[in-house]
């Protein structure tokens, strides 16, 4: 079955403090999410890429895939949260709202964060695989600090025991019939606080959503000093 993908782009990037969100920073003379986005189209497997934005970025998006040479993107309007970005991503799958070039549905859809851009195959097979087997599969890495919750005086309350948590990264994949429908089942709440697509799947569709060691280059470029990594990265890929 085919394989589409799924990529977020629609934040504000806050964290960041810069100009624009991250995603349309310039490393090395290409913004973010053309790095990402091209790491993708490397790969032949992977039929469309939805590149999902905010509204008044979406010609900024068409203009990078012009300027950049991308061959499947398309662009798709973002929502106020990463959930109703991707959930917009997968409706023009779904709802075939392309009149003039509807997008066949895919069997498995990769979603995969914008900014994250060292994404290699081997991850994607796995991840790819894994979601045939079971509906839903994403990549995981080991805590590097351990997980606190403070109680209403902003003192700790608990702790959870490092070991035993994972973190949850990207990328992720599902069967396409699950996580489209996990996402028109679930509540207001899930989307605009929720911050797990396995666990949508998980809680709605009563799927398996495999864990999958990730690989530390699968970071998301948040802060600032992300940025310098990710640019001394690729200049080091480039030379
Ligand atoms: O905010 P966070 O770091 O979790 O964002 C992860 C990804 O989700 C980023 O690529 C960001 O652009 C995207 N996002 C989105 N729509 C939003 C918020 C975030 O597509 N409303």
């Amino acid at each position: 079955g085919s394989v589409a993908a799924v990529l977020p782009a629609g934040g504000s990037g806050e964290r960041l403090g810069a100009a624009r969100p991250k995603q349309f920073c310039a490393l090395q003379g290409r913004p973010l999410v053309s790095h990402t986005a091209r790491a993708l189209e490397r790969i032949s497997w992977i039929s469309d890429i939805i590149v999902v934005v905010s509204l008044e970025h979406i010609e900024t998006m068409k203009s990078i895939i012009q300027k950049y040479g991308h061959k499947r993107i398309t662009v798709v309007e973002g929502g106020v949260t990463r959930h109703r970005s991707i959930f917009n991503g997968l409706k023009i799958f779904a709802e075939n709202k392309l009149s003039n070039c509807p997008l066949q549905k895919p069997e498995v859809v990769i979603i995969h964060d914008a900014v994250r851009p060292f994404i290699e195959e081997d991850i994607l097979l796995k991840v790819v695989k894994a979601a045939k087997d079971h509906g839903a599969a994403g990549a995981i890495r080991p805590l590097v600090s351990t997980v606190v919750a403070s109680s209403a005086d902003g003192c700790l309350d608990h702790s959870l025991e490092r070991a035993r948590y994972r973190a949850s990264e990207m990328p992720q994949a599902f069967l396409f019939d699950i996580i489209y429908q996990a996402y028109h089942q679930c509540n207001d709440y899930d989307l605009d606080y929720g911050t797990e697509c396995l666990h949508l799947a998980l809680k709605y569709c009563k799927t398996k959503a495999k864990l999958i060691e990730g690989s530390p280059d699968l970071w998301k470029v948040t802060y600032k000093r992300d940025l310098y990594a990710a640019e001394s990265i690729i200049k080091d890929n480039l030379s």
